[in-house]
């Protein structure tokens, strides 16, 4: 549990913190939002201003596409910030960082990840939960590889998503071709 910073005013319940560079938000993190709500009063997603992961999307367009989704969920604050996680959970009353697991091949990550955010503040705990069958296979890296390609990522992120995507990209609206073996 983190220490309530003095002065706090309005208890806001039980809240957690969802971190990550959400670029883009998938449905895959809008899922572990859903179901987090199901045990927390409020969840904040924090999207991490990380220039060096050279995200594609500019910390205001992530900001716009997240607060989009979440507009009539109340219990849903979206916010960015800068610098070290535990410095920003500190000036919030969260109580837990939230983060989702997809596979085996994110734990390693995911453990280095909480036990260093650990280190830094003893009283920060992570909570892990497991990414819904329906969404096991979804990264923000894949979906973006597989729009930059002119794959079809509807379903798996928000319409809007997908057009950002669509106009990062510049991708031509063209019909599909067919490909002649004899041509
Ligand atoms: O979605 P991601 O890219 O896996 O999220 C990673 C994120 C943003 C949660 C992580 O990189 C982070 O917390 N960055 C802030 C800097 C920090 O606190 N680093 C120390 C934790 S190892």
């Amino acid at each position: 549990m983190t220490k309530r910073k003095e002065g706090e005013e309005k208890d806001m319940g039980k809240v957690a913190i969802y971190p990550g560079s959400f670029d883009p938000i998938t449905y895959g993190h809008i899922d572990i939002v859903e179901r987090a709500l199901e045990i927390f009063d409020k969840v904040i997603i924090a999207i991490a201003e990380n220039e060096e992961k050279r995200p594609l999307f500019s910390v205001d367009e992530r900001l716009q596409m997240v607060k989009a989704f979440f507009k009539d969920t109340p219990k849903v604050l979206v916010d960015s910030f800068k610098g070290l996680l535990v410095d920003y959970v500190a000036k919030t009353n969260a109580v837990v960082i939230l983060r989702g697991l997809r596979a085996t091949s994110d734990f390693e990550y995911e453990f280095h990840m909480a036990s260093m955010n650990r280190s830094l503040n003893t009283h920060l705990d992570t909570l892990f939960m497991m990414t819904s069958k329906d969404y096991f296979f979804v990264s923000s890296r894949t979906i973006k590889e597989v729009a930059r390609l002119g794959g079809a990522v509807e379903g798996l992120v928000p319409d809007l998503v997908v057009r950002r995507l669509k106009e990062k990209f510049k991708l031509p609206v063209t019909k599909k071709k067919q490909i002649r073996w004899d041509d």
